[in-house]
């Protein structure tokens, strides 16, 4: 008795403390797979058992990749008692027998619905259905669900009314009494960036990524030349990693830590983009925490995507402690422009935990371009004009990509025979295993796995000069020179 009265007075003073959803979860951005973007509606519990297989495999779910989520398409129909059956064809053996291997295994199990009469390859969708729906996912163990925005029977236009339809499934969910994530997919209609934090612990803010990086498409229906036009008729299906960036960058501070500003699943893999703009697409999505879930099918994956996915460097951007996401300091237009009148640089920068600073250099501009990060602008959320105290002192500069694994180590990995094989060269090469050292321990540790390399020092009142390549980023942690840690202890 005693016991339970502490645990519950425990409980009121942490709601009181947190300011997102109340529900604990998320307090990084999640990071997982997700078979939407290469596999559609191509779903059966082979593909989520052998996906996760490979997780493990590849060292990906010890990188911190721990959710395994199920898309559309794995209902049959609502029957008669109101809740949806799983397709026997797809799921012979049900969803908690899926969820008690994944748990067994340390992952997380993700569902799929929508608030909407249908879901939007129309199956059953969860509209004014939230409650059995929800006591289903309890009942199968359900971890966190992605939930969407298809026929919504027209109850949408304002920012109450969406709120509002979505509230019903976080409230049925809180209602379970099984801690279950709530990931929204409305794709930022009705301003979600200004109230999803309320009742989800990620929201969607733009129409579905495609796997482009620039290329301008009609389908993402929003004016291309004005990305945050809140009055955007059709958020669409084929946005681009660049119209992506440029539509959540005026609001990417409303991501804290339980609710993030979700930018969309990774493309990392699927053949449409260079392997510059792979990574440049990968550390964004980490620095701007963003979830960071796979969407590439891991049955196939190539060395150069997994030792993208794989860097701890970059991951630990994400996965730091103080919540925020970098922002965007600088953006110039004035430059070379593609075909389709596409060119821009960016830089991009943001407070770490420790001090550090992440510092990106983007040059979506058409021609390779020589670069230039000042401290004034670097600093500017502590002051502009120069005056933050940041930009009165030098900096080193390590290079995030520096310690890249090498395609013949990754190969390695990719055609290890046996688990035993593995096992050697993943104790070879001496990865990171944020299983064993959670993100959190190794930056406050020090870990040089997490750090990069160092390439250089910017001094006082100056800049950071670079040559950056068409379509890549430069990516990069600052951290105060003469300062007691990682590598430096000087007395
Ligand atoms: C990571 O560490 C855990 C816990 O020690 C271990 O079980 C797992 O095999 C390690 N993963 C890799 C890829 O080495
Ligand atoms: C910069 O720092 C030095 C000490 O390191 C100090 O003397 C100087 O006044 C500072 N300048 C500005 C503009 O803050």
């Amino acid at each position: 008795m005693v016991h339970s009265s502490l645990i519950v007075t425990a409980a009121f003073s942490w709601l009181h403390l947190v300011n997102a959803v109340n529900n604990g979860l998320a307090r990084t951005p999640p990071m997982g797979w997700n078979n939407w973007n290469s596999l559609a509606c191509d779903v059966s519990e082979d593909l989520l058992l052998s996906t996760s297989k490979k997780l493990i495999d590849l060292g990906l779910r010890d990188m911190g990749y721990d959710h395994v989520v199920l898309d559309d398409c794995w209902q049959d129909i609502r029957g008669e008692d109101g809740y949806v059956t799983p397709d026997k064809g797809k799921f012979p053996n049900g969803m908690r027998a899926i969820s008690d291997q994944l748990h067994m295994k340390g992952f997380k199990f993700g569902m799929y619905s929508s608030a909407g009469e249908m879901t939007c390859a129309r199956y059953a969708g969860s509209l004014d259905h939230e409650s059995k729906d929800a006591e289903n996912f309890a009942s199968w163990g359900v971890d966190f669900l992605k939930y969407d925005n298809c026929y919504h029977m027209g109850r949408m236009g304002t920012p109450e009314t969406s709120f509002n339809r979505f509230k019903a499934m976080s409230d049925a969910l809180r209602a379970t009494g099984r801690q279950i994530a709530l990931s929204l997919c409305n794709w930022g209609e009705d301003y979600v960036h200004t109230w999803g934090m309320s009742i989800a612990n990620a929201w969607r803010m733009s129409g579905d990524i495609y796997d482009s990086f620039a290329r301008p498409d009609d389908l993402c229906g929003c004016d291309t030349n004005n990305p945050t036009d809140p009055f955007c008729i059709a958020p669409g299906t084929h946005c681009s990693v660049l119209f992506i960036l440029n539509k959540v960058a005026p609001f990417v501070d409303r991501s804290i830590p339980g609710g993030w500003n979700d930018l969309d699943m990774l493309e990392v893999g699927q053949g449409g983009m260079t392997d510059e703009e792979y990574k440049a697409h990968f550390a964004l999505w980490a620095a701007l925490k963003s979830p960071l879930m796979l969407g590439n099918d891991l049955r196939v994956t190539s060395p150069s995507t997994l030792s993208i996915i794989n860097n701890p460097a970059i991951i630990a951007l994400s996965q730091d402690m103080h919540g925020r996401a970098a922002q965007r300091v600088a953006r110039n237009l004035d430059v070379p422009k593609d075909e389709y009148g596409v060119g821009e640089t960016h830089i991009w920068s943001g407070k770490l935990h420790n001090g550090d600073q992440v510092v990106i250099l983007l040059n979506a501009a058409n021609e390779d371009l020589d670069m230039s990060a000042p401290l004034s602008e670097i600093f500017v959320s502590e002051g502009p004009g120069g005056s933050a105290p940041q930009a009165n002192q030098s900096w080193e500069v390590f290079d995030l990509w520096a310690n890249r694994m090498s395609d013949a180590e990754a190969r390695s990995i990719l055609e290890a025979a046996d688990d035993q094989t593995r096992a050697e060269i993943f104790g070879k090469l001496g990865w990171y295993n944020a299983t064993d050292i959670p993100y959190e321990v190794g930056l406050e540790q020090g870990d040089k796995r997490l750090f990069g390399q160092k390439v250089g020092v910017v001094e006082a009142h100056s800049a950071w000069n670079v040559k950056v390549l068409r379509h890549s980023a430069k990516v990069y942690r600052f951290r105060r020179s003469g300062v007691k840690s990682e590598g430096h202890n000087e007395l």
